[in-house]
């Protein structure tokens, strides 16, 4: 039995920010357990104290000393779905209202990184594998290579590095490598540990995992190219050969049409067109939308970042609407998407919605009862979004970029195939050409219409191939 540890600063059913947070979930839960024992480390934030500290159980404290670090921290156990959480505690550090975003990010990751270490040591817990997932945890690989090479058990660990998304690095003053994580000058001075005169989370994880990953295929190799890599594609080059792209899935029976208790009505693929109807209505009803089953509901469940595609967007949005469609936007973001949501509404009653804020009940409704989900995305590692639409048999319209380029299969009217709809350039003119193509298909060839949203529920979107090629890795990773 190989042991793994995930590290983390996110994981559902605890905490969420984003897709990370659904991956941490539900890929270890897909993992061989014959094979594989894993464990997630997270740091215990307020939020969750309030809402799992009943079912925690106390292992042990620790003391974390590494530079101007001095604190201490408890460890704590919890279970959930057959998966071992260790939570560690320090209400200086993690006791706040959100997750990430403070002053003092960097000594709050570094103090996490140093303590998993430690909880490590104290628990006699030694991994054959740490998983670490996104800049957060990213300097794990080489504190355990370099400032704990004196035991054996620390430095031989593996380490496979996931790169959920190369847009957010961690780049700080280089004092926090010496100050705070106690790294020796020469590994700054020699390059492994700088970048440009800084230090880069991200490219120190780049540098000294052993394998690195990323969302998808597709981005695996974007990020190698200058468009795409974030001033770090030269050494996601340098490490091509160790460099895999794997694709997400989602937890099945977390998102699923039959089951799911947050949507007004519940069907399959048999049933689907009286179930999409009436949450379709459901819709139209909450958001003040006409109701009329005829109009083409389309809709977007986001983060309002650029990454989304919400410039690309708003710039379509005015022509798309002369047609007979109506939108309906559900997210929080950067309040220029915001604004520019708030100004459609006022200017299309009844036509245009804008829920600003997140409702998880929504969420799932939208998924279930849109026509069509819309993803033009300028970057996107993997998305999760198009994967629960798939699921929901609402049809994904996408840029073809990432994991949408990966997971979504266009329609094909020769070959009756396809599972959504795609475009390529980041432009108007080519999103309002496929837009009509889509819109056309609804509206003149029902049937076919149908057939796609057959193909996308039946679509494999679960993380269950994707684990295969995480397993492979690990083995790959353990002979290295
Ligand atoms: C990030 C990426 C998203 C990906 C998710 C999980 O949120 O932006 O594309 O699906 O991480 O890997």
């Amino acid at each position: 039995m190989k042991r793994v540890l995930f590290a983390s600063f996110e994981s559902l059913p605890f905490v969420k920010t984003g897709g990370l947070a659904d991956v941490v979930y539900a890929l270890p839960k897909a993992l061989n357990k014959e094979e594989f024992e894993v464990k997630v480390v997270l740091p215990l934030y307020k939020s969750v104290k309030e809402d799992f500290y009943h079912g925690m159980k106390y292992l042990d404290h620790i003391y974390v000393k590494s530079g101007l670090i001095n604190e201490e921290a408890n460890i704590y156990s919890y279970i959930n779905e057959g998966i071992e959480y260790y939570f560690i505690e320090n209400d200086n550090y993690f006791f706040r209202d959100g997750v990430y975003g403070y002053r003092d990010d960097a000594l709050r990751f570094s103090f996490f990184n140093v303590a998993v270490i430690e909880m490590m040591i104290k628990l006699d817990y030694h991994p054959d594998i740490i998983h670490e997932h996104d800049y957060h945890t990213a300097i794990l690989p080489a504190l355990c290579k370099l400032n704990y090479k004196a035991i054996e058990a620390i430095r031989s660990i593996k380490h496979v590095f996931t790169i959920h998304n190369l847009a957010y690095q961690g780049e700080y003053d280089k004092q926090i490598l010496f100050d705070y994580l106690n790294f020796e000058r020469v590994h700054f001075n020699n390059g492994d540990l700088r970048f440009n005169d800084s230090c880069n989370f991200m490219k120190i994880g780049i540098v000294y995992a052993d394998i690195i990953t990323t969302v998808s295929r597709t981005y695996a190799k974007e990020i190698q190219t200058p468009e795409y890599g974030r001033n770090l594609d030269m050494i996601l080059k340098y490490r091509a050969k160790d460099l895999y792209g794997i694709v997400n899935g989602i937890d099945e029976n977390f998102f699923n049409p039959r089951k799911d208790k947050l949507i007004p009505m519940t069907f399959h693929s048999r049933n689907y067109l009286k179930g999409k109807a009436y949450n379709k209505e459901y819709i139209q009803k909450t958001f003040g939308l006409r109701v009329d089953p005829t109009v083409m509901l389309v809709g977007v469940v986001s983060r309002l970042t650029f990454q989304k595609g919400f410039d690309l967007f708003l710039d379509s949005v005015n022509e798309l609407l002369k047609r007979n469609i109506e939108v309906a936007v559900l997210g929080t973001g950067e309040s220029r998407y915001e604004y520019g949501f708030k100004i459609l509404e006022e200017q299309y009653k009844g036509k245009f919605h804008y829920h600003c804020g997140y409702d998880e009940k929504m969420a799932h409704t939208m998924y279930a009862g849109l026509d069509m989900l819309m993803m033009p995305s300028a970057f996107e590692p993997c998305g999760i979004s198009q994967l629960i639409a798939m699921r929901y048999g609402t049809l994904p319209f996408v840029r073809e970029t990432g994991g949408l380029k990966d997971t979504v299969t266009p329609y094909n009217e020769y070959e009756n195939t396809g599972t959504g709809f795609s475009f390529g350039p980041y432009s108007t003119h080519d999103f309002i050409k496929v837009f009509d193509y889509a819109y056309t298909t609804y509206h003149d060839h029902r049937e076919r219409w149908n057939g796609l949203i057959r193909n996308a529920m039946r679509a494999d979107v679960s993380f269950a191939e994707p684990a295969k090629e995480y397993e492979n890795l690990y083995r790959k990773v353990l002979e290295k």
